[in-house]
């Protein structure tokens, strides 16, 4: 047997491990990337390698917490690709608004910037106080940051400018309030958003949805979990509702395709069938 191979034993315990002490399921994230974040791991947590990476998480859990982060890619921005705001704004808004109260679900949220520019997208368009937001991600160091909701102030110039490029009505900083080198976000924004613990592999469907976000994470699943999901976040969706993917995702060829119909391929966007 080559190094190699044994490695590939070694990765397939350590996820196996991880699964069954903690119920955090990684066994279908994309390979390469996980292989890539296992060793940086090894190498940043000071282990000889990943048996023994594998050895001192089973027994300590804090040791795991900090694993999860080096697993977890929590990197985001406000207002990221304003296109996607943009569309969402002119061609979805105005389907929202048909309900007389709304329910957005933000899944893989991260550090939360994007579901800030969700809640000021939707208080421009007058929907905001109808809307009650769920943020959610696995990453609770992420979630925590994300209920701070403070930021620091030097990505402000380049936020501000993907607002104005998503046809942001105001300006950015009338949702803000800036602190020495951070910026803390408005009260009126927090108010009906919600940041929640929530494992998109392990846990269940949210219900109820008329707007789902999930971008950028189904990048880092394989096919069969992709798909696994897309099912997830299908099911949470009502009939007519919108699924927002990242760019670099689709739902074309997974098994879901059927239940929408291309609403704006180009962006990503989808809306579940009404029949
Ligand atoms: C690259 S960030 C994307 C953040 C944001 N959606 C965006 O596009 O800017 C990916 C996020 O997905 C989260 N994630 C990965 N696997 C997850 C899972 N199984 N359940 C919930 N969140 C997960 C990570 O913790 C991370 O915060």
């Amino acid at each position: 047997m080559n190094k190699k191979e044994i490695e590939d034993i070694e990765i397939h315990l350590l996820l196996e491990a991880i699964s069954r002490r903690y119920g955090y399921d990684f066994r279908n994230y994309a390979q390469a990337s996980m292989k890539r974040r296992i060793k940086h791991a090894v190498a940043h947590l000071e282990c000889e390698g990943i048996t023994e990476l594998t050895g001192r998480l089973l027994y300590d859990e804090s040791f795991f917490q900090d694993l999860v982060q080096k697993f977890s890619i929590p990197v985001t921005e406000m207002f990221r690709d304003p296109e996607v705001y943009r569309g969402l704004r002119k061609e979805v808004a105005p389907y929202l608004a048909t309900y007389p109260f709304l329910k957005v679900w933000h899944a893989g949220c991260a550090t939360g910037e994007e579901a800030y520019s969700i809640a000021i997208l939707l208080k421009e368009e007058g929907l905001y106080n109808r809307t009650t937001i769920y943020a959610t991600d696995f990453n609770e160091a992420a979630l925590n940051t994300a209920k701070k909701g403070i930021y620091p102030i030097d990505r402000f110039k380049e936020y501000n400018t993907s607002y104005f490029e998503s046809s942001g009505t105001r300006s950015l900083s009338e949702y803000y309030q800036a602190e020495y080198d951070s910026v803390i976000m408005s009260q009126t924004l927090k108010n009906n958003l919600t940041f929640a613990r929530h494992n998109l592999v392990t846990d269940e469907s949210f219900g109820e949805m008329h707007l789902i976000l999930c971008r950028n994470v189904l990048i880092y699943f394989n096919q069969e979990l992709q798909d696994r999901v897309l099912n997830l976040l299908s099911k949470s969706l009502i009939r007519g509702g919108f699924l927002c993917l990242g760019a670099k995702e689709t739902l074309l060829g997974s098994s879901v395709q059927d239940q929408f119909a291309g609403f704006n391929k180009k962006l990503n966007i989808y809306r579940k069938k009404i029949e």
